[in-house]
């Protein structure tokens, strides 16, 4: 293995350190001071370690800085090469509304084997490891896909549930569901989130799909990787920008259907923290002096499957 032990535990430390940043924000409706407060915390953090790291799925272009941007190098310099993707406030409205669900995530993978893609949004549909690779199809429509899980499962489209973001840009695909008698689980942001539910049949969720962020997506992908979930993305490029840097960026095919080892590939690692509690994990937790933090992670190579892991930082 070529990512350490020791590098995941800095993870889980980088990320709980910038869900702690978030904290003194949750419920002060300040979504962009707890998106800087965490990012200027991961940054700070992700230089400190012994890595020559780059940010391929990060916060838009170095003109948009003071977010982690796309191309940003990290790291002292010394040490492995790796592909990072930041969100360091995946729900940055649910911090600021005091709502579940909100995480400080990080994905990072050798060096090439992040997929490299403007900050646009993207398709995407997901299914958990009991799905046959190959059977559900972003290129189907929602009625094929959802004949073929129910033979699968042999659950009627009425015991199926899909969690999609609730947004007008999916009336069709909501009415489509409506129509056959699929139960929805909307959620109102943090797909990343939504996708995981997927991974585990304790969380109700069958299928997720729906447009969201590009970032996000890769993001979720690394972690369903390393759990053999299913996972498809086409990424949705609209303005004439988000083209011609798709391009710079080495994407031939605009409209292409990527698969999830074509979005991931060798070794990876997922690592998010809770800011909010959600059904994944709880919020960070301040205890006199003390904060405690709950983390789940994702080592594609290793036995370190969805682990929780609990730590307490002053
Ligand atoms: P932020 O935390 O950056 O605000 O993103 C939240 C999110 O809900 C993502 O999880 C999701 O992929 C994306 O926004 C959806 O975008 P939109 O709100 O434009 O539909």
């Amino acid at each position: 293995m070529k990512l350490s032990q020791e590098l995941l535990n800095n993870l889980i430390e980088i990320t709980s350190n910038s869900a702690i940043a978030c904290f003194p924000f949750i419920g002060k409706n300040e979504k962009i001071l707890a998106d800087k407060a965490a990012t200027d915390v991961m940054r700070d953090q992700l230089n400190k370690l012994n890595i020559k790291g780059r940010v391929v799925i990060g916060e838009g272009e170095l003109d948009e800085a003071p977010m982690l941007y796309i191309g940003e190098e990290l790291g002292t310099g010394i040490g492995p090469e790796l592909d990072i993707a930041v969100d360091p406030v995946e729900g940055t409205n649910f911090v600021a509304k005091n709502l579940p669900g909100s995480m400080s995530v990080l994905a990072v993978a050798e060096k090439g084997n992040l997929i490299n893609a403007p900050e646009t949004y993207m398709d995407k549909i997901a299914t958990g490891n009991h799905i046959p690779k190959g059977s559900i199809d972003i290129d189907y429509s929602v009625k094929k896909n959802i004949k073929i899980y129910s033979e699968i499962t042999k659950k009627k489209a009425s015991e199926i549930t899909v969690c999609i973001l609730n947004r007008p840009r999916h009336k069709k695909i909501i009415d489509e569901l409506q129509k056959l008698n699929v139960n929805i689980k909307f959620i109102t942001d943090g797909d990343i989130y939504g996708a995981l539910l997927v991974s585990n049949k304790k969380y109700n969720v069958d299928i997720f799909m729906g447009i969201g962020g590009g970032p996000e997506g890769v993001i979720a992908a690394t972690a369903l990787d390393a759990l053999n979930c299913n996972f498809q993305g086409r990424f949705l490029f609209k303005t004439q920008e988000d083209i011609k840097r798709a391009k710079e960026m080495g994407i031939k095919d605009l409209n292409k259907k990527y698969e999830i080892n074509e979005i991931v590939k060798g070794e990876s690692i997922f690592c998010a923290t809770g800011i909010t509690s959600s059904d994944l994990m709880k919020g960070v937790i301040k205890e006199n002096k003390k904060y405690i933090t709950e983390s789940i992670i994702t080592h594609n190579k290793s036995d370190i499957k969805l682990v929780k892991k609990v730590i307490s930082l002053t």
